[in-house]
């Protein structure tokens, strides 16, 4: 076992990614039992000093949608003075409203390509939630904070199955023109192959959203999201969402199960040459940790692997 993988760059991928952690958010987000406040801010401090530079670290939205977040009051104060990005979610202008009180300096909306989604994650149609998210946006702008629009069911949905390009690219510039500065595309039941990633990025480029404000966000249900990164990167897009040992899923979408896991990434980037910044082993050892925390051991293979024990 050698703790790294032999790096081979591949001169048509980016020399640089940021990657946007999300398991605080995302992961813990599906937990059944609620995981102690200490614990969510004491996975946050190693992951930061992993090297992690975003660590999305809860959401505001309404305690009983989602409980497992609902210590959010307790929770960021205790990240005060952290070094690295903190952004948060926010639904609705009340989300807005808790994050700003307690400092938040970079929110994100959550809006859905399909009607069903947007029903049971937001209790809202499509454009209903757009315009719930507008004033939040124009607000959280005025007040000097980062914007981030994520778009759910970009490839599939558990009840309308396949999910037309166009709606997607619909949605993804409503979020565009209205001001947020990154839009994380999302697979949120891991149905996406590399072909159907490089077609939406193209007909992203086409509707004039540079891929620049891109980032994409793929959990791994059928084992495709480390291919569907790979397509994204050869498309130029340089920011990847992913969640440390791959914990997560969404509990308004019962087919979803965890994300790319920033392992994984983290081992395929370091092969291929490409700088996060971010030190596999902190980071092994922070899933390792976390693993007993939830008593149960993390999916990611490459946490396993390096964990291993002869
Ligand atoms: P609603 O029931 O329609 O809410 O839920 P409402 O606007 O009618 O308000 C009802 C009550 O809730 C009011 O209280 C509000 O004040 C209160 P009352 O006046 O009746 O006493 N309320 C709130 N309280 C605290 N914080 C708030 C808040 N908002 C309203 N922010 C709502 C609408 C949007 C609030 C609800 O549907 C909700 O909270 N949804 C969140 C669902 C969620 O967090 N899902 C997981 C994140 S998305 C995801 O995981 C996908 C992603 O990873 C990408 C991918 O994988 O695709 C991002
Ligand atoms: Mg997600």
């Amino acid at each position: 076992m050698t703790g790294l993988p032999m790096t081979v760059p591949d001169p048509a991928l980016p020399a640089r990614v940021r990657i946007h952690e999300v398991g605080p958010r995302d992961g813990l987000q599906n937990e059944k039992t609620a995981v102690p406040t200490a614990v969510k801010a004491e996975f946050i401090r190693r992951l930061a000093a992993a090297g992690l530079s975003t660590v999305e670290a809860t959401s505001f939205v309404h305690p009983k949608w989602v409980p497992q977040l609902a210590d959010a009051e307790e929770l960021f104060p205790l990240l005060h003075g952290l070094p690295v990005r903190l952004p948060v979610l926010v639904p609705n202008e009340r989300g807005l409203d808790r994050a700003l009180a307690l400092g938040a300096r970079e929110v994100a909306v959550f809006a859905s390509a399909t009607e069903s989604f947007a029903r049971a994650n937001l209790n809202r149609t499509v454009d209903e939630a757009l315009a719930m998210f507008e004033p939040v946006v124009i607000r959280a702008i005025e007040a000097g904070l980062k914007v981030r629009g994520y778009l759910s069911m970009c490839f599939g949905d558990p009840w309308e199955g396949a999910v037309p390009v166009g709606q997607v690219v619909r949605v993804t510039k409503a979020l565009a023109d209205m001001g947020c500065d990154e839009l994380s595309l999302g697979d949120t039941i891991g149905v996406a192959t590399p072909g159907h990633v490089q077609r939406l990025l193209t007909e992203l480029d086409g509707a004039g959203v540079p891929v620049s404000r891109l980032a994409v966000h793929f959990h791994d249900t059928y084992g495709q999201a480390l291919s569907n990164t790979l397509a994204a990167l050869r498309h130029g897009v340089t920011t990847v969402d992913a969640s440390a040992g791959g914990l997560g899923g969404c509990p308004y979408a019962k087919s979803a199960t965890g994300n790319l896991a920033t392992e994984d990434l983290v081992w395929m980037l370091d092969g291929l040459g490409i700088e996060t910044g971010v030190d596999l082993a902190a980071l092994t050892a922070t899933s390792v940790w976390m693993a007993e925390q939830l008593g149960r051991p993390s999916p990611s293979r490459t946490v396993r692997a390096l964990s291993h024990k002869e």
